[in-house]
């Protein structure tokens, strides 16, 4: 069987990083209170010269060094952003140029948070059906550039980055490498609890995001763990046979509580939003190469990759590295 096996990963940060010391001295917030309900300790924010785009290309250049990819062989290029670095063209279409791909697919996908498990999921189809044969899946966000600053309920959440997959469509053994299952799910319903009050059709403004923090946490709970089982019943596994969890990293009382709801142990969760807090659609595969540089994520691990965002959207992508 063909399956979109992952040969590199790779991801970027903004050069500035900000604490929550730095944020209390700006908006009336402490330190104790973000860790204590959140766990973020500090983001990257992006500066000058910095931008989706140039997060996005230096994620995707270290994620094909590390497949080894010719820059001429990747004939498909997914990024998931909700800060893309114009409406139009798409944001993919300058990383694509940047990186020296030009002639295959490039296009920008959006599903916030769980833009990275949609993004995934497209790649996946198009790989395993034959349209591409090798891809690049990013997720690159620059939150900070749509956040309210004077809004201390939702500007201590979220941070600047960037994270690439290079997947590539393989024949292999049933139990060999590559995407496992996936499954992603919508409700437009709660739109309004999670959304950005401007776009070019409405406002003709960007806007700045607003959030209502406590319903968006109860929702992410009961969704995720219904899509992790979703998910594993899919693929005929148990949570015990997961090596890793990688979540998208919103809020570690999140985490902390979907683990248990799984029965999941707290040391197989890839844990990193101490140290990025949200960066949306960039969370997964950033906190996942973070995990591959440090030793933990190795090849043959089974790996499952979970986010929940605006729309709301949700899903979960099961991953043989
Ligand atoms: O990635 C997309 C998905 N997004 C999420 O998953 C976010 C989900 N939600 C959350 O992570 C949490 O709901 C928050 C971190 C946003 C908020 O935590 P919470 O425990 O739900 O707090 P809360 O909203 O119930 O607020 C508790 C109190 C309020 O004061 P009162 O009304 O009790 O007097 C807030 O005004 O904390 C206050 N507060 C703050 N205090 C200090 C809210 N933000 C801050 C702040 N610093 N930054």
């Amino acid at each position: 069987m063909i399956r979109a096996v992952l040969r590199g990963t790779g991801s970027a940060l903004p050069k500035q990083v900000v604490t929550n010391a730095d944020l209390a001295g700006k908006v009336d917030t402490s330190d104790e209170w973000i860790v204590e309900r959140t766990g973020i300790r500090q983001r990257y924010i992006a500066g000058e010269g910095e931008s989706t785009s140039t997060l996005a290309t230096d994620a995707a250049r270290a994620a094909m060094e590390a497949a080894g990819f010719e820059p001429g062989s990747v004939d498909l290029i997914v990024l998931a952003t909700a800060t893309p670095d114009n409406t139009f063209p798409a944001t993919a279409t300058k990383v694509q140029h940047a990186l020296g791909c030009n002639g295959g697919i490039a296009f920008d996908l959006a599903a916030v948070c769980t833009g990275f498990l949609y993004a995934l999921g497209v790649a996946d189809s198009m790989l395993r059906t034959g349209m591409a044969k090798r891809a690049l899946v990013i997720g690159a966000e620059t939150f900070s550039r749509i956040v309210d600053w004077e809004d201390r309920t939702t500007c201590v959440l979220f941070g600047d980055g960037a994270g690439a997959f290079a997947l590539e469509a393989v024949e292999v053994a049933e139990d060999g490498p590559g995407v496992l299952a996936t499954r992603l799910h919508a409700d437009g319903e709660h739109g309004p609890l999670l959304y950005v009050d401007g776009g070019p059709s409405t406002t003709q403004t960007v806007g700045k995001l607003r959030m209502k923090g406590r319903e968006v946490f109860r929702h992410a709970v009961v969704n995720l763990s219904e899509v992790l089982l979703e998910v594993l019943e899919g693929a005929g596994i148990s949570a015990a046979d997961l090596d890793w969890v990688v979540p998208h990293q919103a809020n570690a009382r999140i985490l902390d509580a979907t683990a248990r709801k799984l029965d999941l142990p707290a040391e197989k969760i890839i844990k990193t939003v101490d140290q990025h807090a949200n960066t949306s659609a960039a969370s997964v595969p950033l906190a996942f190469d973070i995990a591959v540089k440090d030793g933990r994520i190795k090849p043959g691990d089974l790996v499952m990759l979970e986010g929940m965002g605006g729309g709301f959207t949700w899903g979960a992508s099961l991953l043989r590295v």
